[in-house]
């Protein structure tokens, strides 16, 4: 039976941690409407919202990085010296073994909201390339595609979605067609959620029966992962190594033999791709070591002082920037979670989603964003911030590096493999993205003694775009080079 009435216990704890405003519509619901809102409300664990009410949301943030810590190791681009030729040489050479023997597996993050860009809908379905207009979701598994049909073998794609755009996301896969992939080769499961705030600590409601929630961020894919039988899946199919990127990177090169062999050949757990800061200015994160461990500064907590340090050739002490691609052993991701994976100070915003207590459970830090939160508020009227006017929590997947026995950074050019797309205009736009692209394209066709069209400033003079079905990379332009047709000023060239 439904109720009508609150229970006393829940109005009691709700009066204690001063939330009651949640049931401000209580008798306006029906009562599924009701048994869901209890649901909701019976799912917050109180003690730990008050002590995340209190940490995050009335004091400051207070930037935690380590006492003392200097700028992390890394492989460079290109090989340094006979010795390491060497053994660039094998990684790739292992590389290919692993994917070729199906050890490695496809897995994007897209589970984000994309405020940034302002797109309704999951942003893996943003139209991106700079002819065909595809969309990043049908970049991605042209790629996949074509690495399962050059090294035979098959590669199958994970695709982590929140559930605030799962099924817009399944229902975007089946109406393409899986773009060409098999079904059975494709994952599609949900992260986890966190209780909004407002300023003053209250959580939100997105509805008059609903708590407002936001994606548990990128970090939350670990426990996903585990949850969801993603990693059950893989493990049954004999992937070993999870090649981690973000929805929102076209240039990303998802199977990078280099990479993946580095990994394997120096046993590390998580590795990391990485590109120089352009500068101490730039918004991304910092790698750097501490007591033995690599880990991620965030910009904003790395001191001023600090950022525009410079070597004596002049590089950035610490400008080596996370790019968020990583390699991950599927074993480090089930030791997290058979540790017990839990978010510092936020596993308590569900109890039904808290791992149990364990003396050795491992622990992501808790990001605060403060963001505009569209919300009802306690007269009803549905509010469309337009400044920021909430805190959202999230963890990030690279603070799980130091947790890592071993883990690796190789060094990539931004160029080749990192445009992201996060805002409507301006920089790390769409624009950006699709000038990139084509940048990357004549950069690759150049190699191949393909001749660019340029102006007299040296911009390019056309539009190419590359199918991935047409080449990888760029030694696969290399191979196809005969193929291709002269390029004309103001040409618009699709290479498929
Ligand atoms: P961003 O940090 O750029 O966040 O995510 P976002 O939500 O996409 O965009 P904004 O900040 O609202 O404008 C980086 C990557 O992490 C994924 C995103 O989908 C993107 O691929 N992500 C982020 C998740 O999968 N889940 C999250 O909870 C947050």
């Amino acid at each position: 039976m439904s109720p009508r009435k609150v229970p006393e216990s829940i109005k009691k704890r709700l009066k204690k941690h001063h939330q009651e405003h949640l049931l401000t519509f209580w008798e306006q619901l029906g009562p599924d409407q009701q048994q869901d809102l209890l649901r909701q409300i019976e799912d917050l664990d109180f003690l730990k919202t008050d002590a995340c009410v209190e940490d995050f949301i009335k004091k400051a943030a207070s930037a935690s990085i380590p006492a003392d810590f200097t700028a992390a190791p890394f492989y460079s681009n290109s090989p340094c010296g006979a010795e390491q030729q060497q053994k660039y040489a094998e990684a790739i050479k292992l590389g290919k073994q692993l994917i070729s023997s199906g050890k490695v597996a496809a897995f994007v993050v897209a589970g984000g909201q994309g405020t940034r860009l302002g797109l309704d809908g999951p942003k893996g379905n943003f139209p991106i390339s700079p002819v065909k207009n595809k969309t990043l979701f049908q970049i991605f598994a042209e790629t996949i595609l074509a690495v399962s049909k050059k090294y035979n073998a098959v590669c199958p794609w994970y695709i982590m979605t929140s559930p605030l755009n799962h099924s817009e996301t399944v229902e975007i896969f089946k109406k393409n067609n899986y773009y060409g992939l098999n079904p059975d080769d494709i994952f599609i499961f949900q992260q986890g959620t966190f209780a909004n705030f407002s300023f003053d600590g209250k959580i939100l409601l997105a509805d008059k029966d609903k708590i407002s929630v936001s994606p548990d961020g990128h970090g939350g894919s670990l426990k996903a992962l585990h949850r969801s039988g993603a990693l059950k899946d893989m493990k049954k199919r004999g992937v070993e190594f999870v090649s981690y990127f973000q929805i929102d990177n076209p240039l990303i090169t998802i199977f990078d033999p280099l990479f993946i062999g580095l990994h394997a050949l120096d046993n590390s757990q998580i590795s990391s791709r990485a590109v120089i800061k352009a500068g101490p200015e730039e918004k991304v994160g910092s790698f750097c070591i501490a007591d033995g461990k690599i880990m991620v500064i965030e910009y904003s907590d790395l001191p001023t002082k600090l950022a525009c340090r410079r070597n004596p050739d002049n590089s950035l002490v610490f400008g080596l920037a996370s790019i968020a691609i990583h390699i991950i052993n599927l074993d480090f991701i089930e030791q997290l979670n058979a540790k017990g994976l839990s978010e510092l100070k936020a596993s308590m915003f569900s109890k039904r989603h808290r791992e149990p207590s364990h003396p050795a459970s491992v622990s992501l830090p808790l990001h605060k964003a403060v963001k505009k939160i569209p919300h009802l508020d306690c007269h009803d009227n549905f509010i469309v911030p337009t400044e920021p006017n909430g805190i959202k929590l999230e963890s990030f997947i690279f603070d799980a590096l130091p947790l890592a026995s071993r883990s690796i950074i190789l060094q990539t050019l931004r160029g080749e493999e990192f445009g992201p797309v996060k805002n409507a205009s301006g920089f790390d736009s769409a624009q950006t993205a699709k000038e990139m692209m084509i940048c990357r394209a004549a950069s690759w066709l150049e190699s191949a003694r393909v001749s660019i069209p340029r102006k007299p400033d040296g911009s390019i003079d056309c539009v190419i775009e590359i199918a991935p079905g047409f080449a990888l990379d760029r030694d696969d332009v290399k191979a196809k080079q005969n193929q291709i047709c002269k390029i004309a000023a103001g040409d618009k060239v699709y290479l498929s």
